[in-house]
């Protein structure tokens, strides 16, 4: 910790810093102290007062002190007066993860940023630079765990060899208060073990992983886990062997457990041989199980019911399975938010699922209040500056923040994260703070306005299909989601569709049941209504669909004429990267809003209002678009 302050402060200060021991010498006196037992393994206390030119940084453990240091440094790049401080802060949420979906080969699953930071090849022999630098960064955001594998990956990981090279990246990462978790393909045990099985209840599949487990704690003692993704997307799983999600997480458990491990068990399934709607099947699967799981079995579940749209309802899971803990599962990496090249700021859309109200214990009953960590899907890459878009890394930060303490606001996450990154001058600090709050809604409006949902490109999901109807599931086509037809648009989940609104408490529901009454902005996720509906503007739904793709791209254009604003504050390549992206997200938002509004029409059988522009392409245009080779997939 010493060194961070070290490094930091003498490249801040210009001159080297002083660490005194009395309280009455002028410097830094940095102490652990086990007096405070409020301040548990984590937490840290920062005290100043007004004459003295000492700080006391106070803590349990070293961890503690770290995460006092760097927020010390972050008070003082971010301009904040150093005396009468009386900070006492302990983390909210003991799990803060990123979730690697980086594969052995460094292919990254859904990665925009480059190509995987971990080069498995060269550990365990060769440390790169890069491993520090990304605890630093990740401990100085207070992220406490990584795994380090895709949820898809195959069992190799779990080889010998690639376990020497995990304990290389633990051993890098420990002091920085980093667990390394892998992910745990299910049928590892027939794969790698020779197995004929993974039947979790088979006695040689148990101890099979018994001992993969112990290998694993001979190298790693303090090896956090396992994240599993299991019948899921072709994924194995105890469904194979006819056994339950439960059966498969416990056996898993039980190896772990003597070890102070968890399980990470990922509640993102739907199956193969069901018609049901997608939207409802991790919560039927999953609801029953409630009270079946072992203790250090945690359901990870993905922040809505269908996957990382631009706008979900809150997964119907949050809070009804009282006896489970859950991990809530973000995507910081912008697989339908317009990957690598879009602005979005995604702290406001973490705390909309964050802040929602589940109401299962009565009013009050935030999403926050049903989980026991957060997981963040990680958007880092080998790129120079790690995200590629030099604004996607606020979402990483504004993930650890979040998981800190999920009270914070996106404001004020942003803000910090200006300062720290771009200049405390206030034009660019304001300018910036704009752009980045009314990104996520300009993306939502250019995209998916109004509740419209997955009809993004197939496989790689890049720009619009909502014609998209040919994949040989019904639920992987935009059609079955969007439904629009010479009545209308939207899905029906109320009680005479697929009452997918029955999973909800009925207090939260009744927000969304009436299409009179429902929000504009989750409307069509559960109403499908006739294109002359009454919306709340005065406007029918059609004109209020041209409003909103109008008004996304507007967003844009002002977002682009805030940042040209920006120029004599920013050096210059930093100016020109994000200035030629806007560019492309422009266009991209043009696109989306041509290509979406030109399919819809068909529908509505009514015109574009005159005051929008016109589109500059044919339907058939936009619909001969071909895209083999966008990243991300495969
Ligand atoms: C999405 C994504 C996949 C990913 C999956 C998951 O469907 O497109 O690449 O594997 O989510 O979360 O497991």
């Amino acid at each position: 910790m010493k060194e961070e302050l070290t490094q930091a402060l003498s490249r801040m200060l210009g001159k080297p810093i002083t660490f005194v021991n009395q309280p009455d010498g002028a410097g830094l006196i940095i102490r652990t102290t086990s007096a405070n037992a409020s301040l548990g393994s984590e937490g840290f206390q920062l005290q100043s007062n007004a004459t003295n030119t000492a700080i006391t940084l106070s803590a349990q453990t070293d961890i503690g002190l770290l995460y006092g240091g760097f927020h010390l440094l972050r008070l003082m790049q971010t301009r904040q007066p150093l005396i009468q401080l009386n900070i006492h802060s302990t983390p909210k949420l003991a799990l803060r993860l990123l979730n690697h979906w980086d594969n052995l080969n460094r292919y990254v699953e859904r990665g925009y940023a480059g190509i995987s930071i971990f080069n498995w090849h060269t550990l365990p022999g060769y440390i790169d630079q890069r491993y520090i630098d990304y605890a630093r960064a990740n401990a100085s955001i207070g992220i406490n765990g990584t795994v380090l594998t895709n949820v898809n990956a195959n069992a190799w990981i779990l080889t010998g060899d690639y376990l020497q090279k995990v304990k290389a990246l633990a051993d890098v990462f420990r002091p920085y208060g980093i667990k390394v978790y892998l992910t745990a393909r299910f049928s590892a045990p027939i794969e790698m073990g020779g197995l004929s099985t993974a039947d979790p209840l088979q006695p040689q599949v148990q101890q099979w992983w018994q001992q993969k487990v112990k290998e694993i704690y001979t190298l790693i003692p303090d090896f956090g886990g396992f994240l599993v993704k299991a019948n899921s997307e072709g994924q194995p799983g105890p469904q194979d062997y006819k056994r339950t999600h439960a059966d498969g997480a416990n056996m898993l458990a039980d190896a772990v457990a003597p070890y102070n491990g968890i399980i990470m068990w990922r509640a993102f399934v739907y199956s193969h041989e069901t018609p049901e709607d997608r939207f409802k099947q991790a919560y039927n699967e999953f609801k029953p199980l409630d009270g079946q799981f072992r203790k250090n079995v945690m359901v990870q579940v993905k922040n809505g019911p269908i996957d990382f749209q631009p706008r979900e309802p809150f997964s119907p899971l949050f809070g009804a399975m009282p006896q489970t803990p859950l991990m809530m599962e973000f995507q910081l990496t912008q697989e339908y938010l317009g990957q690598g090249t879009h602005l979005v700021y995604e702290a406001p859309m973490f705390k909309e699922t964050l802040d929602a109200d589940t109401h299962i214990n009565g009013k009050g009953s935030t999403v926050t209040k049903s989980v026991s960590g957060i997981a963040g899907v990680a958007n880092i890459g080998n790129d120079i500056n790690w995200c590629s878009h030099p604004f996607a890394q606020a979402n990483w930060y504004a993930l650890g923040k979040l998981a800190w303490n999920p009270a914070q606001s996106s404001e004020t996450i942003a803000e910090e994260w200006i300062r720290q990154t771009w200049s405390n001058k206030t034009t660019v600090v304001n300018t910036c703070k704009q752009i980045m709050l009314q990104s996520r809604e300009a993306m939502v409006n250019y995209m998916t306005p109004l509740g419209l949902h997955h009809i993004m490109g197939n496989g790689h999901h890049y720009g619009p299909l909502p014609w998209g109807n040919t994949l040989p599931r019904a639920d992987w086509n935009p059609v079955y989601y969007h439904r629009a037809d010479s009545a209308g648009i939207g899905f029906n989940r109320t009680a005479t569709g697929s009452n997918a609104l029955a999973q909800y408490h009925p207090a939260a529901a009744a927000a969304w049941a009436d299409s009179n009454t429902c929000s504009s902005e989750y409307l069509l996720w559960f109403h499908h209504v006739s294109w002359q509906h009454r919306m709340p503007t005065g406007r029918s739904l059609w004109q209020e669909l041209c409003f909103r793709y109008n008004q996304g791209v507007a967003q844009v254009r002002t977002m682009q004429q805030q940042w040209q604003q920006l120029q004599p504050y920013i050096d210059k390549e930093r100016y020109t990267q994000v200035q030629l992206m806007l560019g492309i997200q422009q266009r991209e938002a043009v696109w989306w809003r041509d290509a979406c509004l030109l399919y819809f029409q068909q529908f509505s059988q009514q015109p574009i209002p005159a005051q929008y522009e016109k589109p500059a392409h044919t339907l058939e245009y936009y619909q001969n678009l071909k895209f083999p080779y966008a990243p991300g997939n495969g």
